[in-house]
């Protein structure tokens, strides 16, 4: 099975629940940027604290802060990994390519989670997070659109990127990325 992964998708499309089932699974380290910037948050630490105002709105965090939290735990590691939420942008992913070529270990596939606005709001409204509010989403998926979205082009470009449906059962969506990883 693929050992270094990438889930891209909109807020709500499930990347942290499908990650952290297949993480589990696979012995693989799941890597949330959105997890770890939470913890710093919480810890109350000079990174958690200049990230906070910025999660609470709904923007995207320095990519300096991200970079520098991604590369401390990936350098150095000997499993296979998922990233979830990182990268962001294409000046993420440009420093996420350049990082695994100084490591030798490239990325083998990239799963796209595809989904409707009006299901994932849904989501996200249910589930309540401090940034789960309707503007905060509406603005996380502006965001998304803007910033992320143009990594699906270019990592199809590379030929990396398979898409499945993000919507129906968590089980049922555990399925389809089940077979396209094998
Ligand atoms: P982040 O934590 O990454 O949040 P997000 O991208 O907005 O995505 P979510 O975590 O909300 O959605 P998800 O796809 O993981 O879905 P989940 O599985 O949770 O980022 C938060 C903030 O941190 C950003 O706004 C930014 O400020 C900052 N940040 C993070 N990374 C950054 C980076 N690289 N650069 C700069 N800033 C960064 O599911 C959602 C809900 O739906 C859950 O309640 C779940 O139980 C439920 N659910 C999941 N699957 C199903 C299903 N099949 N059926 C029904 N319910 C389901
Ligand atoms: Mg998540």
């Amino acid at each position: 099975m693929k050992q270094r992964l990438l889930f891209l998708g909109p807020p709500g499309a499930g990347k942290g629940t499908q990650a952290d089932r297949l993480c589990k699974k696979n012995n693989l380290l799941h890597l949330s940027t959105g997890d770890l910037l939470r913890s710093e948050v919480q810890a109350g630490t000079d990174l958690g604290q200049k990230a906070q105002t910025i999660m609470s709105k709904g923007g995207l965090v320095s990519d300096e802060l991200v970079l520098s939290i991604v590369k401390n735990k990936l350098i150095g590691l000997d499993s296979g990994w998922l990233l979830d939420g990182f990268p962001r942008n294409v000046f993420q992913a440009q420093a996420l390519e350049d990082l695994l070529v100084q490591v030798d270990q490239p990325i083998q596939l990239v799963v796209f989670l595809k989904i409707d606005d009006g299901l994932l709001i849904q989501r996200l409204l249910a589930r309540g997070r401090d940034d789960d509010n309707e503007e905060v989403i509406r603005h996380r998926l502006e965001v998304y659109k803007n910033m992320t979205a143009p990594l699906v082009d270019h990592y199809r470009g590379k030929g990396l990127l398979k898409a499945i449906s993000g919507s129906g059962t968590i089980d049922e969506i555990s399925n389809r990325i089940q077979e396209i990883l094998e």
